[in-house]
């Protein structure tokens, strides 16, 4: 039987067609705006959590992938089993779920997650995220990620405007956190005022626009940044002209392309790039213990420090004195471990990005080092008579198997743009084929 009367209408990628008294989908697509990107969808206590049922339904149709954590109050308005059957992925709501809790399932889920969205986020849930609270699955799960966490208020319009509320949510917009609606309207407590959760389609689109979902959402990128230290005594170590600034840039472009960013940082006067995990070591044993601790969660790994490649056999507990009659000191020295080749030598490993900084016959020494060390690709420059380290501005030669590309000199912010796009193209070849 056919309904009465249709309309056709287009929103946000999606066209439907409403035919009263029912509304029927009949073309049910929306453009696949959240790709692959991995949703650790929150449900906090509210009323407004059955839209979250309709927000995972739409989440899948942009393409993402969702999993499901109802708070304990949440559960009393919507059950586990809805959001199982709509997500296809178990739902988890305690920290004391002994089956997952075993193989530390909330650290896994952190970093599962490519973003965290809470919908609805009550008024308890933001004084408690603002107070870095960990008392429960969900808060515990903000604490741990790494992925951007959004948020989607809901509750009383009395609620929202009190200074409390207000006090938090503006705590939170400091830390990064994204603050998603709420909107104006009548609420299910008969009032009307702001306090009303964004519709399930508007909370989609905004994740979408965050920039925290570009291209490379989704995707966990490991850069090793800036010089090594190998300490000979307590104030006198091995370093070298490496200022960090390009493995600085690159985590900064891979995060601003949407990139879960670990940053694991050498001794550099640099600032963190918004929005990546900094992780700070000093030699090249840290580094490698660092770099290994990662390498396993991550999808990329670009290794643009400048490693040491040895260090003093023993640093000495005290200052070297210089003693009378001799004219010269002898320190003995061990090679450091290659961390790239090391990674490089994993299974499954990531996609291997080395650097190669050379002062003559650049492109001869690249290609040996990418065949050797087994790398997906190496950037290599020339470094010394004023070029590559403590600059601004660098050139690279980039070579993969198969492949090469000259990146012209330019400021290191914009090569490290491009380089991340020929990584990521270079990537996606490779995951695809
Ligand atoms: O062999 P070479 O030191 O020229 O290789 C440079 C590349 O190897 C860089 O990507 C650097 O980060 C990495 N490397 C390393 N561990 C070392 C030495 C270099 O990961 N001990």
């Amino acid at each position: 039987m056919r309904p009465a009367a249709a309309t056709g209408e287009r929103r946000g990628g999606r066209i439907s067609v409403s035919y009263r008294p029912f509304r029927v989908c009949v073309v049910s697509y929306m453009s696949q705006i959240l790709p692959g990107v991995r949703v650790l969808l929150g449900v906090s206590g509210g009323i407004a959590a059955y839209k979250a049922a309709e927000l995972v339904r739409r989440l899948r149709d942009a393409g993402a992938e969702v999993r499901v954590v109802l708070s304990a109050n949440a559960a009393r308005f919507v059950t586990a089993l809805t959001f199982q059957a709509l997500s296809g992925n178990p739902v988890r709501s305690s920290l004391w779920d002994e089956a997952a809790e075993g193989a530390m399932g909330h650290i896994e889920l952190a970093r599962w997650a490519g973003q965290v969205l809470i919908a609805p986020a009550s008024a308890d849930l933001l004084a408690r995220l603002a107070h870095g609270r960990a008392d429960d699955l969900l808060t515990t799960l903000c604490l741990a990620t790494t992925a951007p966490v959004a948020v989607a208020p809901a509750m009383n319009h009395q609620m929202w405007a009190h200074p409390a509320t207000q006090a938090n949510v503006a705590c939170l917009r400091a830390r990064g956190v994204r603050v998603l609606g709420p909107a104006e309207g009548s609420q299910a407590c008969g009032e009307s005022g702001s306090g009303r959760m964004l519709e399930a389609a508007e909370l989609v689109a905004a994740l979408a626009a965050t920039g925290s979902v570009g291209e490379l959402a989704g995707q966990r990128w490991l850069v090793s940044a800036g010089p090594t230290y190998e300490d000979i005594d307590p104030v006198r170590f091995i370093g070298n002209r490496s200022s960090g600034r390009m493995g600085f840039a690159i985590a900064a472009a891979a995060r601003a392309a949407g990139a879960q960013v670990t940053l694991v940082a050498g001794p550099v006067a640099l600032a963190t790039p918004p929005g990546t995990t900094r992780i700070d070591v000093r030699s090249a044993q840290q580094m490698r213990e660092a770099v290994l601790a990662q390498v396993d969660h991550s999808d990329v790994f670009v290794s643009a420090a400048a490693v040491g490649d040895f260090r003093p056999a023993a640093a000495a507990p005290h200052k070297f004195k210089k003693a009378d009659g001799h004219s010269g000191l002898e320190l003995s020295l061990v090679q450091n471990p290659d961390i790239l080749a090391e990674v490089a030598a994993r299974s499954p490993r990531p996609f291997v990005v080395g650097f190669a900084a050379e002062t003559e016959q650049v492109e001869a020494h690249a290609q040996a080092k990418l065949a050797r060390k087994r790398l997906d690709l190496i950037a290599a420059n020339e470094v010394g008579h004023e070029l590559g380290f403590e600059r601004d501005d660098n050139a690279l030669l980039l070579l993969w198997p198969g492949g090469r590309e000259a990146l012209a000199r330019t400021d290191k912010t914009t090569l490290a743009q491009d380089l991340v796009a020929r990584i990521a193209r270079l990537r996606a070849r490779q995951v695809a084929g």
